[in-house]
């Protein structure tokens, strides 16, 4: 097992590696008071895993509480999570309980609203069973819900107390995961760390995933060990996040989040080389690391269907917006445009 603190306002570790789901409640019992949680996690990962891991907080003398909800992006939503938030009061949890999200980002973003939103807010741990949820969203403490306007409208920053990765529960991920995850991959070394680009276009990335997960993790940690609450440098990790979300949207959702990030990343690039704020041969970084892991780089939306759906993105801030755009590769900048520059940028992406 291989241990990262994240230097938020209250540090936390995450620990990775393999067989951790029996470990669990000997690693909570070390970190909490109490003696009640509730898990949550969605249908499928429920059948896979979620008696392993009730088992192990039993023994560790927990009294534990399950909710499962069906799987998919498209069950984050308010009624989803209301469900959440009425299943901890009927189960009678207390301000000093917790929850325990077991599963991918979608539940890790549910749960930890639920966590956050709960008496004001619980404390929860974070359990990632995907290859994403494991390299990126279980850390960092943004928790949410899409609302019919787009995703992510609704939800808090509430930082975990511990994120518990498991590696073996990869193995049973459909094929399609693993390239999903690859996505925020290589979002971290395009924006922060070269050599780790360089390994991850030439070396063993399937035999090599528990090195993989703790470099994410060690990158987007020193990121939210530094601006918490994305006042600054956290905007960096949204690198192809805007037209990321305006695809998926467009796709009403059918488009994987990794899989709409790659093709974001593709485009901002293209967008920042014309538009001369990145220099020649960033798109090609970006769009040969995507055709490695077989991620889309060809957007089947127009530049007015992309706008429009980015006009909706929360990261629009009065009348602005920050794109990311690399200088070199593993290193990135922000660019603050108006709603004409977003705009011209659309354009320039296609
Ligand atoms: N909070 C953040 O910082 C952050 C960062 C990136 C992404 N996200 C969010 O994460 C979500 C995407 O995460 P995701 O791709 O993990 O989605 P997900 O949670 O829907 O998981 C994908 C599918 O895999 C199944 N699954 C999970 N673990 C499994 C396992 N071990 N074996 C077999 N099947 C398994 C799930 O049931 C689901 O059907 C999006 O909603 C995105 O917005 C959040
Ligand atoms: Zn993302």
């Amino acid at each position: 097992m291989q241990t990262i603190t994240v230097n938020a306002s209250t540090p936390y570790p995450v620990h990775i590696g393999p067989g951790l789901l029996e470990r669990a409640g000997e690693l909570i019992a070390g970190v909490t008071g109490s003696r009640t949680c509730a898990v949550i996690t969605d249908t499928t990962v429920e059948k896979l895993y979620a008696a392993a891991v009730c088992r192990s907080l039993q023994e560790a003398g927990f009294r534990v509480c399950l909710h499962a909800f069906p799987a998919g992006e498209q069950s984050k939503n308010l009624g989803t999570f209301g469900g959440m938030l009425e299943f901890l009061a009927e189960n009678k949890l207390t301000r000093s309980d917790f929850v325990v999200a077991l599963g991918g980002g979608v539940t890790g973003d549910m749960a930890g609203f639920a966590a956050a939103a709960y008496q004001r807010g619980i404390d929860y741990i974070q359990m990632p069973t995907t290859f994403l949820a494991a390299s990126d969203s279980s850390v960092g403490g943004k928790t949410a819900i899409d609302l019919a306007a787009g995703k992510n409208l609704a939800g808090a920053f509430h930082q975990p107390k511990m994120v518990i990765c498991d590696t073996d529960t990869f193995r049973t991920l459909p094929p399609d995961a693993f390239a999903d995850g690859m996505a925020e991959t290589l979002k971290h070394g395009l924006i922060a760390d070269r050599d780790f680009y360089r390994f991850l276009m030439t070396g063993d990335v399937r035999g090599s995933m528990d090195e993989v997960v703790r470099r994410n993790v060690e990158i987007k940690a020193a990121v939210v060990g530094e601006d918490e609450r994305e006042h600054g440098k956290r905007k960096l990790l949204n690198f192809g996040h805007t037209l990321g979300h305006a695809i998926e949207k467009c796709s009403g959702y059918t488009v994987a989040h990794g899989y709409a990030v790659a093709t974001g990343m593709v485009l901002a690039s293209r967008a920042a080389e014309r538009l001369g704020y990145s220099p020649a041969g960033m798109l090609e970084a970006v769009r040969a690391a995507c055709r490695r892991f077989d991620l889309p780089t060809e957007c089947p939306y127009t530049a007015p269907e992309l706008y429009a759906a980015a006009t909706g993105d929360k990261k629009r801030d009065g009348g602005s917006i920050d794109v990311v755009v690399l200088k070199e590769v593993g290193r990135a900048e922000t660019v603050r445009l108006d709603l004409e520059g977003l705009r011209r940028f659309t354009e320039a992406a296609l």
